[in-house]
């Protein structure tokens, strides 16, 4: 079995922990357990009583009926058997992925987008083929390419909506014609639903409430502000597909434990306040970022729509020097970005511009300073 090393987590495994001035990551700006308590009217005096008594047991194996009944909120077409707790969305596209391809599967993946959604199912014997994104159709790919890439053995399509690392998002009336091509080859959709965008007025739906066939990955980490719990799930109408996970699950996880669970069913309780938190920070930081994107000339951007990400384009750099400069733009400044070529798009980079508003105004004024530095 061959892995590919997987480019964005492996430069973070490496290098946040040398970060001064992170703007690299995902998450809005990750909540305390203090903070999450305080959602409560009690300010999570209960809660925390309560869990203080309670026997850590392997507990509910796929996620306690609080969670379930919580994340079926999500879904209008998803039943709460249909809901299985994962380790995290990585979890659950794992899971997913592996319950669905084998060897010489054909796959069609969004491309480029988060590395498992295509490096997975080739590890496990995929013929895997790309739909590329463009960043002339503000970085999402084309339908007609779609068309052109199925084929009536096409087993499984792999998306990422909003997509990480350019925040671009498709919309209901694009996803309805993928789900359209899908049907037509009696293909699964596979969509990793992490980034929620966060504008309320932005159409969007989960892929598991508009195909029988579809499959929605989400988890805590990203939108919800809780990575440090590894909590997330897979949601679809298809009770078959599910009795399949659930095999899976039962080899890999388990359950994802007594406390992991109860502090994300109290997160997805309060999501309206976590949501509400997460808005302002991204509507705020959103100016910020736009502000110094407009007033920089060595850098473009295609803005994204309210979800945490953002992918920046270097106007001057080579785009060969581009692991080099951050490299150097940590060692020097202080401040950490992903290099594009770790999604397969060197001249960019990522920029994770939900952090404390702080740390993104001395992170993007750093960056500006050290482009000139490093172009001289
Ligand atoms: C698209 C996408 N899916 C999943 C993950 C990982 O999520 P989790 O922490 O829930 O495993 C990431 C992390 O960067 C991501 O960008």
């Amino acid at each position: 079995m061959e892995l590919t090393q997987f480019g964005c987590e492996d430069w973070l495994n490496v290098w946040e922990k040398s970060a001064k001035i992170d703007i690299a990551q995902s998450t809005i700006d990750s909540l305390t357990l203090e903070e999450i308590l305080a959602f409560e009217d009690d300010g999570g005096k209960a809660f925390m009583e309560n869990l203080m008594k309670e026997k850590f047991s392997y507990g509910w194996i796929e996620g306690s009926p609080a969670f379930k009944s919580e994340v079926a909120k999500l879904y209008t077409r998803v039943p709460e058997d249909n809901i299985l707790s994962t380790n995290g969305a990585t979890g659950a596209n794992f899971m997913a992925i592996l319950g669905l391809i084998g060897q010489g599967d054909h796959v069609i993946a969004q491309y480029p987008s988060y590395q498992q959604l295509y490096d997975w199912p080739k590890t496990l014997g995929a013929q895997v083929d790309y739909w590329e994104i463009r960043e002339e159709n503000n970085w999402l790919p084309e339908l007609s390419e779609l068309r052109r890439l199925v084929k009536p053995s096409t087993k499984l399509i792999c998306l990422n909506n909003a997509a990480q690392p350019t925040g671009a998002i498709m919309s209901p009336k694009f996803l309805a014609e993928v789900v359209e091509i899908a049907r037509s080859v009696d293909a699964y959709i596979l969509c990793d639903e992490v980034y929620l965008p966060l504008d309320e007025t932005t159409d969007y739906r989960p892929i598991a409430d508009m195909y029988e066939k579809g499959i929605s990955t989400n988890s805590i980490s990203k939108t919800y502000s809780v990575p440090g719990i590894r909590v997330g799930w897979v949601a679809t109408q298809n009770r078959e597909l599910c009795d399949e996970f659930r095999k899976i699950r039962d080899y890999t996880l388990i359950c994802t434990g007594v406390f992991d669970d109860a502090v994300a069913a109290l997160v997805l309780k309060h999501k309206d306040k976590v949501l509400a938190r997460a808005r302002k920070i991204v509507k705020k930081n959103l100016a910020i970022l736009k502000e110094w994107v407009e007033n920089e000339p060595l850098v473009s951007m295609v803005f994204p729509h309210d979800v945490s990400v953002s992918f920046v384009k270097f106007e001057q750099l080579d785009p060969a020097q581009t692991e080099d400069f951050a490299i150097q733009l940590l060692k020097e400044k202080g401040v950490l970005i992903i290099p594009g070529n770790r999604f397969a798009l060197p001249g960019y980079a990522r920029i994770g511009y939900c952090t404390d508003e702080s740390t993104l105004r001395q992170g993007l004024q750093a960056l500006s300073d050290f482009l000139r530095v490093y172009q001289a």
